[in-house]
């Protein structure tokens, strides 16, 4: 369900993404935002304020490897959810996070993703990357049951 220039626009953009800057900012960013979701990074040390969020390198580096995960989708546009499968076993089965995160998450990235990237974040790129975030919260579902 992608057109070649929908799969030619997503391959553009993130072959410029800085996936530890982007990453760790979009984790960043979710945890100050959406506080609760600090519960599920318990463990990561200091996250007492967004200073503290945004100089932890705990949350730099998971962010960096949640991005990463995220570029999975980029290569396998048509085959998301087999992608993600074990993944959403595993956010649902052994970390019980809400699946409504991972909307929280795609959302947060698309405001980081257009600050990293100005003028060139046009509304097609803001268009293509909301349906693929959008398609990777979906199968990160899937295995919620
Ligand atoms: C772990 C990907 C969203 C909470 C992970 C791991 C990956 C990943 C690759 C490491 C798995 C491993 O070690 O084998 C993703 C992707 C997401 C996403 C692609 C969305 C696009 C979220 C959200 C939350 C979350 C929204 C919670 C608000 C966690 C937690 C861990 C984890 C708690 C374990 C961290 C640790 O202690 O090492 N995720 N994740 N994830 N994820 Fe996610």
């Amino acid at each position: 369900h992608w057109t070649a220039e929908e799969k030619q626009l997503i391959t553009n953009i993130w072959s410029k993404v800085n996936v530890a800057d982007v990453g760790g900012e979009t984790l960043g960013r979710l945890l100050v935002v959406y506080p609760w979701t600090q519960r599920f990074f318990a463990n990561f040390g200091n996250l007492s304020c967004a200073t503290a969020i945004h100089g932890n390198p705990r949350v730099r580096a998971h962010g960096k490897k949640v991005l990463s995960s995220f570029g999975d989708a980029t290569k396998n546009l048509d085959n998301i959810k087999e992608t993600f499968a074990k993944l959403s076993e595993l956010h649902c089965d052994k970390l019980h996070v809400d699946p409504e995160n991972f909307k929280l998450l795609g959302n947060v990235l698309i405001v980081v993703l257009a600050g990293h990237f100005g003028k060139d974040f046009t509304p097609a790129c803001h268009a293509v990357f909301q349906k693929l975030v959008k398609v990777v919260a979906h199968a990160l579902a899937r295995g919620y049951h």
